[in-house]
């Protein structure tokens, strides 16, 4: 990738205190922070540049990381936090090529991810009940991500019915994943992931006693992630006094093969349609 600024980049200003401003470098305007600059003048700039705006103020321009980005996403519903993103997309076990099914979709920002680890070659459709949603959505994807011809977003009740069959992978960031269980096996091909995203300990509970309550689900996982930044400034090095105590918790599932057929049964009760059985004396490596 050329480190050298286009026209419709986004961009990320840092000022000396740290402080983060997003922004399109969109032909022609205008851009504001305690000062003007025009955006047509960081064409060609390399990344990592420092820069003056009219208020005599230097800012440090970067194009924005995921986790840059993610907070200053423009949105209306709360977005994936940056934290939880890595873990849902490596026991999501999201992977290049993959075909993944959204629901739903809201700003977009999971949508951006999965789009990123699918690659050109992976396929997304996406399931979104409400059309602001929806729009914000397409913009945030264009205007962050840039084209994605692999990208479909469908403007429907999930809980409806998915069109796809076979999908390797599937994501549900709304109230009640649980409802979704009987469309969601239709879609999922055996061994397909099922990944939940609630923020309570009440939706998880619906959630889990739903896929335990499934014989199409098993090896039901269900964990939170806890990120805590440190300071690293001359004797002072220490965890930051601030966190996010709590984003949400992350439910995984696998997709089961048809059980056996009835005289088979009697042998098995089917433990892997249940819950990776009471693990607490597990050392849990991942
Ligand atoms: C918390 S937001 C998703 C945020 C998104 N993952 C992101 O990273 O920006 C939940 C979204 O689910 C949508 N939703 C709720 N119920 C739905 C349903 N039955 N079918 C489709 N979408 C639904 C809401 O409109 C909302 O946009």
């Amino acid at each position: 990738m050329d480190s050298r600024l286009k026209p419709n980049d986004a961009v990320i200003f840092i000022d000396r205190k740290g402080r983060r401003y997003l922004k399109v470098l969109k032909p022609g305007l205008k851009l504001l922070i305690r000062g003007e600059l025009m955006a047509d003048s960081l064409v060609g700039i390399e990344e990592g540049s420092r820069v003056k705006f009219s208020g005599g103020e230097t800012f440090l321009v970067l194009r924005p990381t995921y986790a840059d980005l993610v907070p200053h996403l423009p949105r209306t519903a709360q977005v994936i936090y940056p934290k939880d993103t890595g873990p849902l997309i490596v026991w999501g076990d999201v992977f290049p090529g993959a075909t993944v099914i959204e629901g739903g979709v809201g700003a977009g920002a999971l949508t951006i991810a999965l789009l990123r680890a699918i690659g050109p070659l992976g396929r997304l459709v996406s399931y979104e009940i409400r059309d602001d949603f929806a729009d914000l959505a397409q913009r945030n994807v264009a205007t962050f991500f840039g084209a994605a011809p692999n990208w479909t977003l469908k403007r429907r009740d999930l809980y409806e019915g998915f069109d796809e069959t076979a999908a390797d992978r599937m994501f549900l960031d709304l109230p009640e994943p649980g409802r979704a269980l009987e469309v969601a096996a239709r879609a999922l091909r055996p061994g397909g992931v099922l990944v939940g995203y609630v923020p309570t300990a009440l939706q998880l509970k619906d959630t889990v006693d739903a896929l335990q309550a499934n014989a199409d689900f098993g090896q039901i996982e269900s964990f939170e992630t806890l990120l805590r930044h440190w300071q690293v400034k001359g004797l002072s090095v220490r965890p930051l006094n601030r966190m996010v105590a709590h984003s949400a918790f992350i439910i995984i599932a696998r997709r089961l093969a048809a059980a056996p057929p009835p005289e088979a049964q009697a042998e098995s009760t089917s433990p892997w349609s249940e819950r990776a059985e009471e693990s607490e004396d597990e050392d849990p490596k991942r």
